[in-house]
């Protein structure tokens, strides 16, 4: 029995003119979480937010922010990444920092743990982290950019960590991060995704995201919005 997909919005393709409406849009629309993409501009060809602009959203909602960091050096920053406001700090384990000394440091700012792996990554090297973390994050986009083409091969990987992980009877959700949409988060889910990062295919929308979010849900377990008597809440 698979998990309830939840959907996280990843607001890197959202109106940075009017971010806190753009948090407030996702949340009223019934997303899990928030997600927001932290690029240090050397682990990605790219540079976008730091932790000022975490507390500055940190108030117009009380969903769990998680805060994805595609960073060098993660360890460095942890802990004001905590401070702000985030509830689950990932980081990649192809950034230079030790992965243990990081969760660690995670863990004393009192926040929980993920750890991100990009789509080259082979699947068992994150093996030895499953048991000290809340969240794996697989990325199938190369991290850097929303709005990206799903890579369809990643999905073994997943598998594969879906397999080991529930070999050691972990509950230990999968996120998946990167071109998750309408066509793509049904395979998604089924190879074991259950945090369904949706970046531009949610924010692609104007006003009122929750048939968007609905139809994501619905879409990610195989049956359309109709299907799941949306239209009567
Ligand atoms: C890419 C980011 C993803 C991405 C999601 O580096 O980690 O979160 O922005 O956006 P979409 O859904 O547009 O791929
Ligand atoms: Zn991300």
């Amino acid at each position: 029995m698979r998990a309830r997909p939840q959907i996280s919005a990843s607001i890197l393709n959202a109106d940075f003119s009017q971010l806190g409406r753009e948090v407030e849009r996702a949340a009223d629309a019934g997303v899990d979480s928030i997600h927001l993409d932290v690029m240090d501009g050397h682990f990605v060809d790219n540079l976008t937010m730091g932790p000022v602009v975490v507390e500055s959203v940190r108030s117009r909602t009380s969903l769990p922010f998680h805060s994805h960091l595609m960073m060098s050096n993660p360890l460095a920053y942890a802990q004001r990444f905590a401070q702000a406001g985030s509830d689950l700090i990932v980081f990649h384990l192809e950034a230079d920092d030790d992965p243990g000394a990081v969760i660690a440091e995670i863990e004393r700012a009192g926040k929980r743990p993920g750890i991100a792996l990009n789509p080259e990554t082979p699947a068992d090297a994150a093996h030895r982290w499953l048991e000290q973390v809340d969240l794996l994050l697989v990325m199938t986009v190369h991290p850097g950019w929303g709005g990206q083409e799903f890579i369809v091969d990643v999905l073994p990987t997943m598998r594969s960590l879906r397999a080991e992980i529930d070999r050691r009877e972990l509950s230990l959700p999968i996120g998946v991060d990167g071109g998750v949409n309408l066509d793509t988060i049904e395979r998604a889910h089924a190879a074991g995704g259950e945090v369904l990062v949706v970046g531009s295919a949610l924010y692609s929308t104007d006003g009122d995201l929750s048939p968007t979010v609905t139809a994501l849900r619905a879409a990610a377990e195989g049956r359309t919005a109709t299907e799941t008597g949306a239209e009567r809440t």
